[in-house]
């Protein structure tokens, strides 16, 4: 069991403004998920500030003595300025897709121990029992519960026994925008022939006891921590 959380604080008005934009943008064609971020990487880290408390509680929720981590869709590393602020030591192995955000991130950093792997991260090899902590922030709602799946099977094998899984994401406040939002996607995908494999920009957030479920289905059981900040909720489980 855990404790509930208020995801939105108005949850009517939330549902209202998602409608409003789903019609606006109803003829918006999807962009595939590397060319999204590449085009918009000029005003990224403006666009993404809505969530600079997040960030630093985010980072907070990391033991200060981890070595090292594992950062999937770390992007130009808004989570990461974070953590470095608190332990300049940590070691980060950051995995994305997008070239341009890793340049980005490379940029800022060249000073850190930092290895950038410009790959997908459901084919990267995670490792088996070699990580303190797996980290993501606002990158898995992207994908549906069976994509999740087989991504938190791998986070877990790849931790070591007590090792921490921190994610910071979308969820979705209500069945209703779970439901809604995954509608949309499939039929956006079908009316552009979207082949199944290739990955797009379209947030398809869970509701908080969905995901919970997929994640106690990979092996976590020991849900440290859940709270939502600015739209961003963050979970610590542990293996
Ligand atoms: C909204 S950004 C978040 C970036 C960063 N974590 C932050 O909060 O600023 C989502 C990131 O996930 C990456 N991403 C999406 N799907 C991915 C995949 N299958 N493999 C690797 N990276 C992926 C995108 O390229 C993008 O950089």
């Amino acid at each position: 069991m855990y404790k509930e959380i208020v995801i939105r604080k108005n949850i009517e008005q939330h549902m209202r403004e998602l409608r409003e934009w789903l019609n606006e943008t109803a003829d918006m064609e999807l962009e595939e998920m590397g060319d999204f971020f590449t085009r918009r990487i000029g005003d990224y880290e403006e666009h993404m500030a809505v969530w600079s408390r997040a960030y630093q509680r985010f980072a907070q929720l990391l033991p200060a003595d981890t070595k090292s981590i594992l950062d999937l869709g770390c992007g130009t590393g808004l989570e990461l300025d974070e953590i470095w602020k608190r332990n300049p030591e940590i070691s980060v192995v950051g995995v994305d897709l997008c070239q341009s955000m890793l340049e980005k991130l490379k940029e800022k950093h060249s000073d850190k121990k930092l290895q950038v792997v410009c790959e997908d991260y459901f084919q990267y090899d995670f490792g088996i029992e070699q990580w303190e902590a797996v980290i993501s922030f606002e990158s898995f709602h992207h994908f549906l519960p069976k994509q999740k799946k087989v991504l938190y099977d791998k986070i877990y094998q790849s931790l070591k026994k007590g090792g921490l899984f921190i994610l910071g994401d979308y969820i979705a406040c209500c069945e209703e925008e779970e439901r809604l939002l995954q509608e949309i996607y499939f039929q956006k995908r079908k009316k552009s022939g979207i082949p199944e494999e290739r990955f797009v920009h379209f947030d398809i957030p869970l509701t908080l006891e969905h995901e919970l479920t997929i994640l106690q289905e990979a092996g976590f059981l020991n849900i440290r921590q859940i709270e939502s900040m600015d739209g961003a909720t963050m979970i610590v489980v542990e293996k």
